[in-house]
């Protein structure tokens, strides 16, 4: 991996749970975050000592935590500007402004870093990719992606978003994935042949609403779950299904 062609952009505990409507039944599991990068969703929530088993796993993690520093360093005012040029293609309320998201970002990173020699010594931050990861069979209750599948559509394929969600279905009973828009705030093209392919293979794929939204029109997240435990773990959300 070269670090130079990576986006690592992190996002926070609060972020995490309206992106993905986490309940606190979610939290207390055991779960699997990829493609965490250097978002504080571990170090926040390893900190509030909730959750059962809490692992994040990104091919990042082979760097060190001042070499990560100074790419998301390198990497801010290129996606501030960015964002700034492209200010009516996103929601105003959860951020005030682009320098709010850019602070935001800089913190999340912050929290992210004293929290990752200790969150590697503790095998919190381990270093892996999809499609292939390093665990068993069932070894979490939720797996968690934000930020890559969908939103990558252009640069990651149709069949590497397929056998990644079939991955993520070994490791954990439920998988979620936010954003479903790539980066033309346009639906992934990959979305609706994934889902058609799940559900061959018995799992239970819906689109659920969410209370996060940054894209104009993205407060959405992917739910998959094996079709017998769709309405067994949460009856809510599988009504609020769309
Ligand atoms: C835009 S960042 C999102 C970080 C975090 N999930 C968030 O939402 O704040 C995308 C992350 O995906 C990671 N990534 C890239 N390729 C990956 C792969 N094949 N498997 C797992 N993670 C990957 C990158 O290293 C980076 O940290």
């Amino acid at each position: 991996m070269q670090l130079q062609k990576v986006v690592p952009w992190g996002r926070s505990l609060d972020e995490y749970r309206g992106m993905f409507a986490l309940s606190e039944t979610d939290l207390r599991g055991r779960l699997l975050g990829c493609g965490d990068g250097p978002a504080s969703f571990n170090a926040e929530l390893t900190a509030s000592g909730k959750s059962q088993r809490l692992v994040s796993v990104d091919p990042l993690y082979v760097f060190s935590g001042p070499e990560i520093a100074s790419r998301v360093e390198q990497t801010y005012e290129t996606i501030v500007s960015h964002v700034k040029l492209n200010h009516d293609r996103y929601v105003w309320t959860y951020f005030s402004d682009p320098d709010a998201l850019g602070a935001a970002r800089l913190n999340a990173m912050k929290i992210f870093l004293d929290d990752y020699e200790p969150g590697r010594a503790e095998g919190r931050y381990l270093v892996g990719a999809l499609p292939n990861l390093p665990f068993n069979e069932g070894e979490f209750d939720l797996c968690l992606c934000s930020h890559l599948l969908f939103l990558y559509s252009a640069q990651l394929s149709a069949d590497f978003h397929l056998a990644s969600m079939l991955e993520m279905l070994r490791v954990a009973q439920e998988v979620r994935v936010f954003p479903l828009l790539d980066l033309d705030l346009q639906r992934s093209a990959h979305l609706d042949p994934v889902m058609a392919e799940l559900r061959s293979a018995n799992f239970s794929a819906e689109i659920v609403d969410v209370p996060y939204v940054f894209q104009k029109s993205g407060g959405q997240m992917l739910r998959v779950v094996r079709r017998s435990e769709t309405t067994e773990r949460d009856p809510q959300l599988a009504q609020i299904s769309v």
